[in-house]
């Protein structure tokens, strides 16, 4: 991946079936990559960020007829769903696609003409055990493996046989190893790598791009160009997306010729597809395969597998009453740090969801921003006098004076009085840490970045207590300096810290700037309009222009997050309708 701060940077989610209604699996990869899109923005790319709506299942045809209305019909209802579902979630997607528009069916036929004449796609016949409820076909041993059934819903699988077309995977094998064992593509997290470099060790096979057309189908899907009696298989020509809305004269430079730079994100469900399959079609079409596609694990609820029979999906409408109880940016912030991001599941419990809440936003950076600002309020009228360079310290060199080790009630350092607190150090090394980890799509460790400094703020604020020493001013030669400089160091690690929580916490973070008068960093009225600097100015400790200035605003404010009752039940959703 390039190091280049101001270099394009494409990120994608799946497009999602549109049988049915949002939930949480769809907003949380979805919000991963908003995340990453925001963080990106921040360190100065140009970002473009998709999501969007695959339309032409025949899982989507069949609920419509369901539901009595035509598959259009109930695709515009589901996909308009989505859409609300992801402009509640605050998601800065840069555009919307959906499956059945034209932008992006002429392309996928073109793509799918072209590689029919590069020879890449061929028809044959084809036997094989059919998922109807995934719509892929599985190999046999995983049929055999999962007794014949799903292995995703355990629905029975069916024995298909039809004269398709098929795309000559087969012929990419070696190439294929070689870019995923080289690292041109990533395949992330490392262990989700090593299982489909497994599975392409025991042999890649044509895969059916397409299905004959049978009596009685409906005439949802996109013809097999020059072969109307085959439709395209939805999962190729889906998968199309990614370049279909990039492949235009503005947004090429999110596809270049020459680098592979696209990021995938997905869960392990659809990993094979996007690993193997997709990058060996853009082989064929002689485009660049994605630089990073990386696959989580999956959310359960209340230590249970989500499934339509057990009814226990997190719907959006229980995100929707955790963030009119706790925040929107709360509910981000729970998904982002606690998801299964990694290898593992992990679990939507409401305990959970109180306890981080607390100790990361009510009682962490919720907590250190209001006790700055009320110390700003309080013993400066909220206005900072003056700065610091540098290290802790006073400008002068000298150590500052005090008390300035926290003092039990009999006078003495409850703390080890010669302890350094070298802020300017450790924010650049968060920063340091925040951007690289969001290289890796490592999104919590991203955002834990902010909280760790926030948390130092904490340490530094017992440690250097100016509240007693509000109280002891006279009795010190610099007592005043000192504390003003004690809440500017607070200020600016905090002003840092925010940077780094901002792509999880949009909203919360502008609130702060708002409240801070931190309009330095962008315009805190319309914070997505762009920052001022790339990542690299702004989060510099004490940065002439981007740094907390003498003259600025600080105040209290109202609290970022108020603490939560662990006793209080979850919030009730309302039943959603169908
Ligand atoms: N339409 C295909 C994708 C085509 S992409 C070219 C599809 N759609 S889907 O609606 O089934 O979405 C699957 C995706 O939804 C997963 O890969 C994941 O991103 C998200 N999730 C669905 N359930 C999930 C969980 N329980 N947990 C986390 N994410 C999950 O497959």
């Amino acid at each position: 991946m390039t190091d280049d701060p101001a270099a394009p940077c494409y990120i994608t989610t799946p497009i999602y079936y549109v049988n049915d209604r949002p939930h949480i699996g769809h907003c949380y990869t979805t919000l991963l990559a908003d995340v990453a899109a925001r963080a990106q923005r921040l360190i100065g790319r140009d970002v473009f960020f998709l999501t969007g709506t695959d339309e032409h299942a025949e899982k989507v045809s069949r609920s419509a007829a369901e539901h009595g209305v035509t598959p259009m019909e109930w695709a515009t209802r589901n996909a308009e769903r989505f859409k609300d579902a992801f402009a509640f979630m605050g998601f800065s997607n840069d555009d919307f696609v959906r499956t059945t528009e034209d932008r992006h069916t002429t392309r996928a036929s073109a793509y799918i003409q072209k590689l029919v004449d590069s020879g890449d796609i061929e028809l044959g016949d084809y036997e094989g055990w059919y998922d109807p409820s995934q719509e892929e076909y599985v190999t046999e041993s995983t049929a055999q493996e999962h007794e014949y059934n799903s292995p995703v819903t355990g629905k029975p699988l069916e024995k298909r046989t039809e004269q398709n077309y098929f795309f000559r995977l087969d012929k990419y094998e070696g190439w294929l190893t070689q870019q995923i064992e080289s690292g041109a593509i990533r395949v992330l997290p490392e262990a989700r790598r090593n299982e489909v470099m497994g599975r392409i060790r025991q042999g890649l096979q044509k895969v059916p791009v397409s299905r004959r057309i049978k009596e009685g189908d409906t005439d949802w899907g996109i013809a097999m160009p020059n072969d109307p009696a085959h439709r395209i298989y939805v999962w190729i020509e889906a998968l199309c997306n990614y370049l279909t809305i990039v492949d235009t004269d503005d947004r090429r430079k999110y596809w270049p010729r020459d680098e592979p730079l696209a990021v995938h994100l997905m869960a392990k469900d659809i990993l094979w597809f996007h690993a193997v399959i997709w990058p060996c079609m853009l082989c064929a079409l002689g485009e660049q395969p994605p630089a990073t596609v990386y696959a989580h694990a999956y959310w359960i609820s209340e230590g249970r597998k989500m499934s339509k029979s057990l009814g226990n999906f997190i719907e959006i409408d229980q995100l929707r009453a955790y963030a009119d109880r706790y925040s929107l940016d709360a509910v981000r912030w729970f998904l982002t740090t606690q998801g299964p991001l990694g290898s593992t599941d992990a679990d939507f419990a409401h305990a959970r969801f109180i306890e981080v809440y607390n100790s990361d936003l009510a009682n962490g950076i919720g907590n250190a921003t209001s006790r700055v600002g009320n110390m700003f309020d309080k013993y400066f009228e909220g206005e900072v006098t003056r700065t610091c360079n540098g290290e802790f310290g006073f400008p002068d060199g000298k150590a500052l004076p005090i008390a300035l080790a926290a003092r039990d009630a009999a006078g003495k350092p409850v703390d080890d009085p010669t302890r350094t607190f070298d802020f300017a150090a450790a924010s650049a090394a968060s920063v340091r840490t925040s951007v690289e980890a969001t290289g890796r799509v490592s999104l919590d460790e991203a955002a834990a970045a902010g909280i760790e400094l926030s948390r130092m703020v904490d340490d530094f604020i017992s440690y250097t207590a100016p509240f007693t020493l509000a109280k002891q001013l006279d009795e010190h030669e610099h007592g005043e300096k000192a504390l003003a400089t004690i809440l500017y160091t607070c200020a600016e690690a905090l002003r840092i810290a925010s940077l780094l929580l901002y792509p999880a916490m949009p909203a919360k973070m502008a609130d702060l700037w708002r409240t801070w008068d931190c309009s330095t960093l962008n315009d805190p009225d319309d914070p997505d309009s762009g920052f001022k600097a790339p990542l690299a100015d702004l989060a510099t400790w004490a940065h002439p222009e981007h740094g907390i200035r003498v003259g600025q605003t600080i105040r209290k404010g109202d609290p970022l997050f108020m603490r939560a009752d662990p006793k209080e039940d979850p919030p009730a959703a309302e039943t959603p309708s169908s």
